[in-house]
């Protein structure tokens, strides 16, 4: 055999262990613009969001306008229904702040979850805070605390924000002492904050974010370049969504560079118009090791254990066979 088959061979068993490596645990941040009764009664547009959300182990989902739950009730109904069809052993929950921001239009953060691989551990709302007569917030964070033990890191805590668009680089900075507060309120250390940031374009540009606790702090790293487009239409290109990750801890068991925007267009091969039914946002994720489970182990070193005297037979120069 030649050399390049050999190449070929062992590149192939490389693509092999690639393509049935697991897919890790997914957190996702996506602005459902506007979530109400209204957007779930669209069965094209519930049946669209079901596919999209069933990818991510926690999501967080911003705007959602449902005071009663219905709209919530549904989309997990929905969502239970297709993982049932599935994977029989994965079901959704979720937990919800109460409505924030002026009377007229109040916004919830829910955080909607898979309660095998993930579990809720705590909750707190973060409360109304001023500076001078000017709420510091428009919507204060609703901040949870997961276990994931299928994780590397184990554990880990999730500081939301949407920011108002005008105000977002004072509630960013603002966000700094949040993310402070809530390390020594509940003793972590891995804290992801995510959401709707406005990180971007008009709103915060580069030159304004120097004196910016959260873009100039050692140790925040952000995760989401700003060349990313987290829009959907064609006339915006803009980074608003974001993950900003604390620590070297929790960035070492974050899978690398897998940080994106979920742009679902071209995986379900559908419009713009439809895609804006659901909202102006894309869907961001991020994805966090997993640790291998003996049995997932054992799977995966199998195809080796058996062509691995194979390969032994290739790579060994020819004279050394001859020997045999
Ligand atoms: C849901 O939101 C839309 C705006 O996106 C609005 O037109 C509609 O009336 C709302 N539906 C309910 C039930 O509030
Ligand atoms: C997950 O939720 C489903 C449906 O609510 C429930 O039947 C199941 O026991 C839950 N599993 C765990 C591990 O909590």
């Amino acid at each position: 055999m030649g050399r390049d088959q050999r190449y070929l061979l062992l590149l192939g068993l490389a693509c092999f262990v690639f393509l049935t490596r697991s897919s890790g645990f997914k957190i996702c941040a996506y602005n459902v613009q506007n979530f109400n009764t209204s957007k779930v009664s669209d069965s094209r547009v519930l049946h669209l969001l079901t596919r999209i959300l069933s990818n991510c182990d926690v999501c967080l989902l911003q705007e959602v306008k449902d005071p009663d739950g219905k709209a919530m009730g549904e989309l997990v109904s929905s969502l239970n229904r297709y993982m049932q069809t599935r994977y029989d052993e994965y079901s959704y929950d979720y937990v919800t702040s109460k409505g924030l921001g002026q009377s007229e239009k109040k916004e919830q953060y829910v955080f909607l979850y898979r309660n095998q691989t993930a579990k809720l551990v705590d909750k707190y709302q973060y409360p109304k805070s001023k500076k001078g007569n000017e709420d510091v917030f428009s919507r204060e964070p609703f901040i949870v605390h997961f276990k994931a033990p299928k994780t590397k890191i184990g554990q880990f805590v999730l500081i939301p924000l949407r920011a108002e668009p005008l105000n977002a680089l004072k509630e960013l900075d603002s966000l700094f002492d949040v993310f402070t507060e809530m390390m020594k309120k509940w003793k972590v250390e891995n804290v992801l904050l995510l959401g709707d940031f406005h990180a971007d374009c008009g709103y915060v540009t580069r030159k304004n974010r120097m004196n910016n606790r959260l873009f100039a702090t050692n140790g925040l790293f952000w995760l989401l370049r700003d060349d990313v487009d987290t829009t959907v239409t064609d006339m915006t290109d803009c980074a608003y969504d974001r993950f900003v990750v604390h620590g070297e801890k929790f960035l070492k068991a974050i899978e690398p560079l897998s940080a994106r925007v979920f742009n679902f267009k071209r995986k379900f091969q559908i419009s713009t118009e439809q895609i804006l039914k659901i909202s102006d946002h894309y869907p961001i994720e991020v994805e966090l090791k997993e640790v291998k489970s003996a049995g997932q182990l054992q799977a995966l070193m199998q195809p080796f254990l058996l062509i691995l005297p194979l390969v032994v037979l290739l790579i060994l120069p020819e004279s050394t066979i001859g020997l045999m």
